[in-house]
């Protein structure tokens, strides 16, 4: 029986975000220039789409590159810029295939013209497309997102729009960049690592973490479903007990 053919087909978590990390010592491992990992992650992504489409995901958060990511050396910085618009133009007649829609969150102004140009072409392009919701989080960094949304906030009461006290947890939402999507029940990071890395702080409250140890190119949709396995395996208590969660 395989990973797939395991899974609770009523227990598919709706939105699954993923800490893509690990490129550059891939590539190392195989004796190449960090790009080359950067290269061999797009293939990682493909299976990933293929496999949350077929078990039936809704939301699908890949972080792709942070605020923090700026600071690398030009280099790198810059060959990812072309990688970003080499993969959105040969990806976008398979994601249209596949009836994927296609959404950013991050502070996209920050990229070249061309990035932009080309990003919201296949946004646009895929706009009608009723199946998964693929979300790139570019230039994305959850202390950028909510200082943002705190900047918003405070122009409603400046302008007298909302009273301080009125403001609730769905009032800040709407300000975030992640507005009427569903916080991610399942948050995976690949590489080894044990950390968040300034990634969707406000709506991981309550997510799943599942860390792996494989580097991100080696990723495929089989290690995405064996991580939906293991969600399934957990029990989500809210702050409850374990006897409220099962009565
Ligand atoms: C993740 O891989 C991709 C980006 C952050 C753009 P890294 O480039 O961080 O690879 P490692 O973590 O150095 O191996
Ligand atoms: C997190 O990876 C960002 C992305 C995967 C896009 P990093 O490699 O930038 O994170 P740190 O620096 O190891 O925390
Ligand atoms: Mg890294």
């Amino acid at each position: 029986m395989s990973v797939k053919d395991k899974l609770n087909k009523d227990l598919i978590p709706s939105h699954i975000a993923i800490i893509m990390d690990g490129n550059g010592r891939w590539a190392a491992r195989h004796g190449n220039a960090r790009i080359f990992g950067h290269e061999h992650g797009v293939e990682a992504v493909r299976s990933v789409v293929e496999g949350a489409s077929e078990v039936g995901v809704r939301h699908l958060t890949l972080y792709a590159f942070s605020t923090e990511n700026w600071a690398r050396p030009k280099e790198e910085v810059n060959a990812l810029m072309s990688l970003l618009v080499h993969a959105i133009e040969q990806e976008t007649g398979k994601l249209n295939k596949n009836n994927v829609r296609l959404g950013v969150i991050g502070d996209v102004e920050q990229f070249p013209l061309e990035v932009k140009d080309k990003l919201f072409k296949c946004i646009n392009n895929l706009k009608t497309n009723t199946g998964l919701h693929l979300i790139l989080a570019l230039s994305y960094g959850s202390r950028w997102e909510i200082i943002e949304a705190v900047r918003k906030v405070a122009d409603y009461i400046k302008q007298g729009s909302v009273l301080p006290e009125n403001i609730t947890n769905e009032f800040f939402e709407s300000f975030l960049s992640t507005k009427g999507i569903p916080d991610p029940e399942l948050l995976i990071r690949t590489s080894g690592e044990y950390r968040i890395s300034n990634f969707l702080l406000w709506q991981i409250a309550y997510t799943e973490l599942c860390f792996v140890e494989k580097l991100w190119p080696d990723f495929r949709k089989e290690d995405l479903f064996e991580a939906i396995l293991e969600f399934q395996a957990r029990e989500r208590r809210f702050g409850k007990t374990s006897e409220q969660i099962l009565s």
